[in-house]
């Protein structure tokens, strides 16, 4: 508690009017034609304004790019600060999500890095940018856990993990918030979608979701608990249901679990319509209702579409809405604008950021997010053979950025010919004449290289909010042009610019090489030519499980054990789970290769058994594993740690990531990974929201990935 803000907030708060605290209240999307400009000036001059969202679209991150008027932003501050009553300064909020000019990878990319300082470094850096455009709140991380690739928003987030979603919270936040809110590189965080909009019914943007309080604590909630310990300013309220109660009208998870469990102290903001949205949900009969509902749930800053501003006075002259409610939401407020040294420094001072340290982060955190799939002794590439290009994404640009990006310079992003040209010389690459890299005429060529290159992928618009898909696959002419290549008798690489997973049945019979490259922001193509010639060794894992089928989802690692059979995901017996197909994933969470190969010493563990009352008192056990590179090159291995509690009063997942460990191993060297569990990593929550340690066996796991037979037992006494 920060004495003299309190007394600040006191202060202002005292002397304002009901409609200035209203107005506070108030965020409202960002004026453009003229009109709109003087009639949101007016509106700010009498108090009704207390946010702009700088986007006019409540799709942001579909639109095309919108640079900022900075100079609009002046004037309407100066409008806030020097010609209203209250002289309360405005925040500007922008969907800075995974880069400002310079673009990083999209966040599902970035977990599959497992590198939580870089990720904490870029999102530093990241801020710097859009701070320096007179913005001062991102609606960003966006931390919905999701298992439906489907979904089109399953790009923004951090894959299927709970412990991943947490680890990337904090990263965020603290790259984004920095060590003072007031620093003026610093930008307001805002954990998004807040909460269990990522389950939403077959991968169906806003659909219905059915989240039990157990899975919610144990699967959904672990990274907002981390957003909140990481202190971040803000959260949305998201815009689904949870089994028939919308969130965003809900006292339970905006209020009791939000506050009273996870402490936190920061406000929170409606998604973009989510309070009108109440009337479609048919819990309120009007929009005075969906006011009502929103501000009492807790949610205390309406998004957009002005419900709050339309009716809150009416709302409290009714007593449907008290005083202390609007008072408590303005104070949150307020105190997020002091924190942020908006009343100190309402006006931005100019200044430059470094770009080029900053396009360099972006590609070195590119290179750490994609993934090697396969690899049948065709990569690295030598840099004097002849290589065919061919593919939609050989000349693509835009689409590398990824969705949810919407200030970005295109001028910086090369394709993948340019970077391919630049790094091997226009004299070995055979590429198609034409601008789709599709045609006929490529395939003689193809004949006369040594190794085919295919630059496949999906677009950037087919990502993104509202941007869900039914079958995970590629475009049906890209996959005739890869059985097409296959026939050639030539090595084929597929380099897959995607935002989601693809169901890989289909896909990676028809390849001797798979490096999956996402949509990893500006430096994409480089970051690619760089792992293709092992200029830079491949080092990703892959944060969400890749199916082989589109109706094998949902998929994921972290499931319960089943009664009669395995589970499909660890193994099918005693009976298959499809009549049709494999039920395991094609590439399970945590796998990708390198050019070079570790070899796993047994793990160790001490103490073998604690007591529960010695881990409460904070004794931990000790886990470590060796690892040595047996391959020809040094290279990055992500060490991953899971837990299997054999035997709880709830099922526990057959396995939890707890840990991990990402070392750089030379060649012929070894490496040790050294790991703590303790308290913290050995339990669960119930469906009340109690954390649980129970005596009993655990079986952990140190590995590759998931599906990792690296095992000890350890046990709680
Ligand atoms: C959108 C998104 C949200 C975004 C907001 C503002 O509808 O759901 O993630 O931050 O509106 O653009």
């Amino acid at each position: 508690m920060n004495r003299e803000i309190e007394n600040q907030i006191e202060k202002i708060l005292a002397e304002m009017t009901v409609q200035e605290k209203i107005g506070q209240l108030n965020q409202q999307a960002e004026p453009r034609s003229d009109e709109e400009i003087t009639l949101c000036k007016q509106k700010i001059r009498n108090g009704e304004v207390g946010s702009i969202i700088l986007t006019a679209s409540s799709t942001a991150g579909n639109e095309k790019k919108s640079p900022i008027n900075e100079e609009l932003l002046d004037e309407l501050q100066h409008v806030a600060v020097e010609e209203s009553r209250s002289h309360v300064p405005l925040l500007y909020g922008r969907d800075v999500i995974h880069g400002h000019q310079t673009v990083y990878p999209i966040p599902l990319a970035c977990a599959c890095a497992f590198n939580e300082e870089l990720l904490k470094k870029s999102y530093r850096n990241i801020a710097r940018e859009a701070a320096a455009q007179s913005v001062h709140w991102t609606f960003s991380p966006m931390l919905d856990l999701s298992r439906d690739p489907r979904w089109g928003r399953i790009i923004e987030g951090p894959g299927e993990d709970p412990y991943v979603g947490a680890v990337m919270a904090r990263a965020c936040v603290e790259g984004l918030q920095g060590e003072e809110l007031s620093d003026e590189d610093s930008l307001l965080a805002c954990a998004k979608h807040y909460i269990g909009y990522g389950a939403s019914e077959g991968g169906r943007d806003y659909q219905r979701t059915e989240i039990t309080d157990y899975s919610l604590y144990n699967y959904y909630l672990p990274a907002f608990r981390a957003a909140v310990s990481a202190g971040v300013a803000t959260v949305m309220s998201s815009f689904n249901d949870i089994s028939g109660q919308p969130v965003t009208s809900s006292r339970k998870y905006l209020t009791d679990i939000l506050r009273g469990q996870l402490g936190f102290e920061g406000f929170v903001v409606s998604d973009w319509g989510s309070v009108h949205h109440l009337l479609n949900f048919g819990v309120a009969r009007d929009r005075a209702d969906c006011a009502a509902l929103a501000l009492n749930a807790g949610v205390d800053m309406d998004m957009a579409v002005g419900c709050y501003a339309e009716n809150l006075e009416q709302l409290l002259k009714e007593g449907r809405v008290s005083r202390e409610r609007l008072d408590e939401a303005v104070r949150r407020i307020l105190r997020v604008k002091l924190l942020k040294g908006l009343f100190a420094h309402p006006y931005p001072k100019k200044r430059r950021v470094d770009r080029g340290g900053h396009l360099a982060m972006a590609k070195e955190l590119a290179v750490e997010s994609m993934v090697l799939l396969k690899n049948e002794r065709v990569l690295p590439l030598a840099k004097d053979r002849k290589i065919a290009l061919l593919g939609p994404f050989a000349k693509e640009r835009r689409s590398l950025l990824g969705n949810w990006t919407v200030d970005y310079c295109l001028e910086d992003v090369k394709c993948f010919q340019e970077a391919l040209e630049e790094k091997i010389g226009r004299e070995h690459l055979l590429v198609s004449a034409d601008e789709s890299g599709m045609f006929d005429d490529s395939v003689p060529k193809a004949g006369m290289a040594d190794v085919i290159v295919l630059a496949l992928g999906e677009s950037w618009e087919r990502t993104g909010e509202r941007r869900c898909i039914s079958e995970l696959s590629l475009s049906a002419d890209q996959i005739a042009l890869l059985k097409r290549m296959r026939t050639l008798g030539k090595p084929v690489v597929g380099v897959f610019f995607c935002g989601r997973p693809m169901a890989m049945d289909g896909l990676a019979e028809y390849l001797d090489a798979i490096l999956y490259a996402w949509h990893a922001g500006t430096k994409t193509a480089d970051a690619v030519c760089d792992l293709l010639f092992g200029d830079r060794v491949p080092s990703g894992k892959t944060a969400v499980t890749f199916p082989r089928r589109t109706g094998h989802i949902p998929l994921y690692y972290n499931v319960t054990p089943s009664g009669s059979t395995i589970n499909g995901y660890y193994g099918e017996e005693p009976f298959p789970c499809y009549l049709d197909s494999a039920a395991s994933p094609a590439y399970p969470f945590g796998y990708g290769l390198s050019y070079t190969m570790f070899r796993y010493g047994a793990p160790q563990a001490s103490p073998q058994a604690l007591s529960l009352a010695a881990l409460v008192a904070g004794e931990m056990f000790h886990i470590s594993v060796e690892i040595t590179n047996i391959g020809e090159y040094d290279g990055k291995e992500t060490v991953q740690l899971y837990i299997h509690d054999r035997i709880a009063s709830r099922m526990r997942p057959l396995r939890e990531l707890k840990a991990w460990r990402k070392l750089s191993v030379g060649c012929g060297q070894t490496a040790a990974a050294e790991f703590e569990l303790g308290y913290a990593q050995l339990g669960f929550y119930t469906e009340e929201g109690n954390y649980l340690v129970e005596p009993g066996c655990f079986d952990i796991y140190v590995g590759e990935n998931c599906l990792t037979e690296n095992r000890l037992s350890i046990e709680v006494r």
